[in-house]
């Protein structure tokens, strides 16, 4: 028999933005990941499931080989792990900049500022090729809360439509990179499966191209 594909994805706009171009692949999911409490989800071909998994797991899952396949955000590749998972395609979905925001009418040039930030790695790289001095705070979630009870000066996060930015009285003051979430695989899996496992990335590739 066949060894069952595993694909991993994260609930929201990933799962949202990637069931889309699996439709075009002809794959679809036997229930509706959204609603059910289940965490494999099985589609309409019998040699490929799906996994649910928090967004900032699915390159663990994927390099150790839970799963074989994943939609990661390139923001998660680079905080976690640099360069080194495969990637090979870019899908073009969950479109969005990594940027340093603060408080609406402030300016980047603080000495030493206090960043609040989940991506710590990223905002310390950043900081560090401009030369710039920066302590940098970690946080999990509702960064833009930082600045607003003085506890950081700047923070660096997502932003897509700077709607949260706004509502929070922050703004955008500069462009770390841009962001957006590309089809990882595990290595052993392609050297296994190279014959369906390509398939599908090209599937994709392709799907994802006729989307943009
Ligand atoms: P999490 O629960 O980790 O916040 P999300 O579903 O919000 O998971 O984010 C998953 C990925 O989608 C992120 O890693 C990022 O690449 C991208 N993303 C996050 N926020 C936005 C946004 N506001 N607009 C577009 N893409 C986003
Ligand atoms: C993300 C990100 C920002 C927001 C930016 O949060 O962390 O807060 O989107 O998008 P915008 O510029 O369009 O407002 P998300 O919606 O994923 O909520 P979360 O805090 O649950 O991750
Ligand atoms: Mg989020």
């Amino acid at each position: 028999m066949r060894q069952t594909l595993t694909l991993a994805l994260s609930k929201g706009r990933i799962l949202d933005e990637t069931l889309p171009l699996l439709a075009t692949c002809g794959i679809e999911p036997v229930e509706s990941p959204d609603s059910s409490r289940k965490l494999i989800i099985e589609t309409n071909r019998d040699d490929l499931r799906l996994l649910i998994v928090r967004a900032s797991d699915v390159p663990t899952y994927v390099e150790h080989g839970g799963a074989d396949l994943g939609v990661a955000g390139r923001d998660v590749l680079l905080e976690s792990r640099g360069e080194s998972i495969y990637d090979p395609v870019d899908l073009g979905i969950a479109r969005c900049r990594l940027m340093v925001a603060g408080p609406t009418g402030s300016s980047l040039d603080i000495p030493r500022p206090r960043v609040a930030t989940k991506f710590v790695e990223l905002a310390r790289q950043h900081f560090a090729a401009q030369g710039r001095q920066a302590e940098i705070i970690k946080l999990y979630g509702s960064m833009e809360l930082a600045p607003l009870v003085g506890m950081a000066d700047l923070i660096v996060d997502l932003v897509d439509t700077g709607n949260t930015l706004r509502a929070n009285g922050l703004e955008p003051l500069e462009t770390i990179t841009e962001i957006s979430s590309r089809l990882v695989v595990n290595k052993a899996s392609l050297k296994m499966e190279h014959q369906r496992i390509g398939a599908l990335i090209e599937d994709l590739a392709t799907a994802a191209d006729a989307a943009a």
